[in-house]
């Protein structure tokens, strides 16, 4: 959002709190979002939440630029621009690219002219430019950029690579091991591609060797590759073993075709026989999907088809009363492929050999013993199935295969020590231990079985660690996806990260573990923090990631003797909300409270801490997700404590354009910026003396009325929503310049009631510049509410948040309207309007046998809700025609009743055209109907209306 000067006379404006090319990012980062394609940093190493290259490097640039870059000089500064020159805006470019993508023959980087902007890093020349102008602003000096919560590094990589002093800050020794990775080595080890290759053979070598015993091959043809596994139990009741698998495919080619194991009691034991569907039987004979388990967990016996019951399955599996069993082996051949075979003897002595390894073998035996939580909210389902302590969501078989790579690794260690200056060496052990650990994701009891494409999946998917049914078995020397490949494919990633950092001449980033409320860096010292912070309970971070701790410290320890110190990681000072750390409090009191009160206790030291590292003057700007806005209040009020002064907001949005859909949202992940500025007094008078909510009522309006209107009236591409929230800015901003602030009461008004009106106020100023409809705010406060809903998100289904949000700023809640209205209903969480054919009673059912759910009566001469007239009109047209209806309008005197009309006509404007309650408003508004009505409007009018806004840009995108 445009704000022109900060109210603190010396802080001169920055990019970001300008207008900024929102729409050509989110359409970036949209691009981005291809599992196939994906940046080099997410195939380093697992990790969680990462944000879109786009809207990171537009956060670094825009917090550090000086106001007064253009929307083409930020795209251009952010590689999103074509090779050959153009005659249009960027942006408007990038939107007509979007436009037109789905009808491209070639790549997207060919339709777009330009490759994705994770590929590119500004040439030096434009480096040296852009340091220019830094300095002008930052009094002599380059900027540092900070991010305090780094994870895994995209934020800070994208400060490096504009050549800017770098400082990233982690918690977690996981990630921490990625910052190196990402953002040291690349700078003070360059390319490694040779090493980093030679030592991988070296221990693929030592490891493999070691490891051929536990995987038998068939002759030498045939080397398993993945032994696809799960339990037994002995029936209770034939006492034969029973599979605890739900499918039995080896691998599903479709519902009816492909290699399944089929279990076979007829020698009195269970063995499996290999099948091919169609040839060898068909799908009705034998159905691999329908497994002995059953999704609730009952487990039907295939010899005598008796049910165990879930929970005693799961206290066998707990008690440990099970056995290891494989259903099928895939294999490589050597001449090249791979197939599937039912498993033998020998497979099965393998897997023993590796049983009396482990019992026999003190290192093994004594590997990986710390303790799983069993009360950990992410740690608790592993705990309930018998898993105490890391090493137990291994096979013994995994565990030796793990064991064994990580011992190779360790007898390279010294040679690679002694043959390297140290930064190289770190950087190479680093990377040969990323990819030890990472072999741990998809080779744990954890790590589903992809039954489609024949691997196993990662178990980090899910953000869940649930033990599975069906896992593989991996042998990580048979070559396809394996260790060598999981090497070359990290190694490739740091490659890349070299190669886009080659053009920078600067420092490595600093790098920093720790919790972001303590940092190791001197007050007044940072110019701009980036900061993406954790989420509430979106993502238990420490939890799940212990599971790759545990290993990355058996490889590292002593290469980073202070990263790996703890026996785990380090859950107390983790900023999340996790309500098992709360397990131990009084019954009375909810964990889940009191986990939210400690993380918000944490943001807001988080906060407290990056005003003192900021330098006055110096900028804070926090990247949040889109449906998340209603924890805004907390976080801003924290943010305004710790004396940030907000300045701007911005939404960037990526929804698909030219959605015409009226379900679903569309939207992918949204990227929300918040700036904070520190000032360069404290003016403690402002910050002491209480201001009261009426006097600062008038200006957030006024504020957010001006912000909306600017964003109109710009050629700019928003949609409504969008334009709300960039109007959250400027509120928070006269409300931060009065805060606190306080009621007639005393009492404190939260930022909160701020941004409610500020809602509010755009949703006026939105009507009135859209809507030809007079008198809506003479409607009652739920129809009003549900044409706004209209208006505003454009679609059925929106989130819960945002309508309940503006509810409130039209005077009604939603709770209590839904249940006599039905005007909405739940769906996976949003709100979901209803149209009238949900609302109405049937006029053609006697009263006696109509649905007593649907709250409107047609035969009722007068109604409560504006909305309840024009409903009960479309349906009365819909089932019983045009001269009916005429009649039953005319007997209920709507000729002369101006809310019947003003809502008719707002809703011929709100709803999209492909929805059915349109056409009968339409048809209402011009058959016979609309003369009895005396209607002085006529639905062409808007069917134009609508066209002229999309022209204009602001509707659909
Ligand atoms: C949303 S993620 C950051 C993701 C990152 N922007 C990326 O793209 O990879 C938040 C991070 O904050 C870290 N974190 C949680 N509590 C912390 C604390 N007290 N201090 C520092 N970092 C913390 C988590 O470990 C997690 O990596
Ligand atoms: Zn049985």
């Amino acid at each position: 959002m445009n704000n022109n000067t900060n109210s603190n006379k010396d802080l001169k404006d920055l990019a970001i709190e300008g207008k900024l090319p929102l729409k050509a990012v989110g359409i970036e980062n949209l691009k981005e979002d291809n599992p196939k394609h994906m940046p080099p940093n997410r195939y380093l190493f697992p990790w969680y939440a990462r944000r879109p290259t786009p809207a990171a490097r537009l956060a670094v640039l825009a917090s550090v630029l000086p106001s007064g870059a253009s929307s083409d000089d930020i795209l251009d500064l952010m590689q999103i621009k074509p090779r050959s020159g153009i005659d249009i805006p960027l942006e408007e470019y990038v939107i007509n690219k979007k436009s037109t993508e789905g009808e491209r023959s070639g790549t997207l980087g060919e339709h777009y002219g330009y490759p994705r902007p994770f590929e590119s890093s500004p040439d030096r020349k434009q480096q040296q430019e852009l340091h220019s102008k830094l300095r002008d602003f930052w009094n002599g000096d380059l900027p540092t950029v900070l991010d305090p919560t780094a994870g895994s590094g995209v934020i800070p990589l994208e400060s490096l690579r504009y050549g800017l002093p770098t400082k990233a800050n982690e918690l977690n020794p996981v990630p921490s091991v990625m910052l190196k990775v990402v953002l040291d080595y690349p700078i003070s080890a360059g390319h490694l591609r040779q090493e980093v290759e030679q030592w991988g053979s070296k221990i693929d070598e030592i490891a493999t060797e070691e490891l051929q015993e536990y995987y038998p091959s068939q002759g030498n043809s045939q080397t398993p590759s993945h032994y696809i596994s799960t339990y037994t139990i002995t029936c209770p009741n034939c006492g034969c073993d029973l599979p605890l698998t739900s499918k039995l495919w080896l691998l599903k080619r479709s519902s009816s075709e492909g290699i399944a194991a089929r279990p076979d009691y007829s020698d009195g034991e269970l063995s499996f026989e290999r099948v091919e569907l169609p040839d060898d039987v068909t799908k009705q004979e034998f159905n691999p999907q329908d497994g002995p388990r059953s999704r609730g967990g009952n487990t039907e016996c295939p010899n005598c088809e008796v049910v165990t019951e879930s929970s005693e399955v799961k206290s066998r599996v707990k008690d440990g009363e099970y056995e290891y069993n494989i259903l099928g082996v895939k294999y490589t051949k050597s001449s090249g492929g791979s197939g599937y075979r039912v498993a033998n003897k020998e497979d099965y002595i393998g897997y023993e050999k590796a049983v009396d390894r482990v019992e026999s073998d003190f290192n093994l035996f004594s590997l990986l013993t710390q303790k799983i939580a069993q009360n950990g909210q992410k740690t608790s389902e592993p705990a309930g199935y018998g898993f105490s302590e890391w090493r137990d969501v291994f096979t013994d078989r995994q565990l030796v295969a793990l064991y064994e790579y990580w011992q190779a690794f360790e007898q390279v260690k010294d040679q690679i020590k002694e043959q390297y200056p140290q930064e190289k060496s770190e950087a190479i052990m680093a990377i040969l231990a990323l990819a030890g650990g990472k072999m741990v994701d998809r080779n744990s009891r954890l790590s589903p079985y992809d039954i489609q494409r024949g691997y196993p999946k990662d178990l980090t998917g899910a953000k869940n660690l649930s033990p599975q049914w069906q896992f593989t078995d991996n042998n990580p020397s048979s070559g396809n996806q394996q260790y060598l490949d999981i090497l070359d494919r990290i190694l490739g990633s740091y490659e890349k990260i070299v190669g886009y950092l080659e053009n920078s001449e600067t420092e490595p980033a600093e790098i920093l573990t720790g919790d972001a409320a303590d940092l190791n860096i001197e007050e007044n010292s940072v110019e701009s923090v980036v900061v993406d912070p954790p989420y509430y309970s979106s993502i238990m971070y420490a939890e799940l990631s212990d599971i790759f701790y545990v290993w990355l410290k058996q490889y590292l320890d002593d290469v980073f003797p202070d990263l790996f110190t703890e026996e785990l990681t380090d859950k107390d000072s983790e900023a999340v909300a996790n309500p098992s750390r709360f397990s131990d409090v009084a019954e009375n009191t909810s964990k889940k409270d009191l986990a939210r009160r400690d993380y918000e206790d944490k943001m807001s030291d988080i906060f407290s801490e990056i005003y003192r590292v900021v330098e006055p003057g110096g900028v804070m700007t926090v990247m949040f997700t889109h449906k998340e806005t209603d924890a805004w209040d907390t976080l801003t009020k924290s943010l305004i404590n710790s004396g940030f002064t907000i300045t701007a907001t911005h939404p960037i949005t990526s929804e698909r354009p030219n959605r015409t859909d009226t379900q679903g949202s569309g939207s992918a992940d949204s990227t929300l910026l918040l700036v904070g500025r520190k000032p360069h007094q404290t003016d403690e008078k402002r910050r002491s003396t209480p201001t009261l909510w009426s006097d600062v009522k008038h200006k957030t309006r006024a504020a957010a009325k001006n912000a909306a209107r600017d964003l109109i009236d710009s050629s700019f591409n928003l949609t409504k929503t969008d334009i709300i929230i960039s109007a959250f800015g400027p509120t928070l901003r006269v409300f931060a310049e009065s805060y606190p602030v306080v009621d007639d009461q005393d009492e404190d008004v939260p930022p909160r009631q701020a941004l409610e009106e500020a809602r509010e106020a755009v949703t006026r100023v939105l009507a009135e510049e859209y809507l030809e409809a007079e008198g809506i705010d003479d409607l009652d406060g739920v129809t009003e509410w549900y044409i706004l809903c209209w208006l505003v998100y454009g679609k059925q289904t929106f989130s819960y948040d945002e309508g309940h949000q503006l509810g409130l700023g039209v005077g009604i809640d939603v709770d209590d309207i839904k249940r006599n209205t039905k005007i909405w209903r739940r769906s996976s969480g949003d709100i979901k309007l209803r149209g009238y054919s949900d609302r109405v009673q049937n006029i053609n059912e006697k009263p006696e046998n109509r649905s007593s759910r649907t709250p409107v009566n047609p035969d009722d001469l007068s109604f409560g809700l504006a909305l309840d007239k024009v409903h009960a009109a479309m349906h009365v047209y819909d089932v019983q025609g045009e001269s009916a209806c005429c009649d039953w309008l005319r007997e209920r005197n709507f000729d002369s009743d101006s809310t019947f009309k003003s809502t008719l006509k707002a809703l011929l404007q709100v709803l999209p055209h492909d929805y059915e309650d349109w056409e009968l408003a339409r048809d209402l508004a011009a058959g016979r109907t609309r003369d009895v009505l005396d209607l002085d409007f006529s639905p062409n009018v808007f069917a134009e209306d609508s066209e002229q806004t999309q022209q204009k840009g602001i509707d659909d995108y």
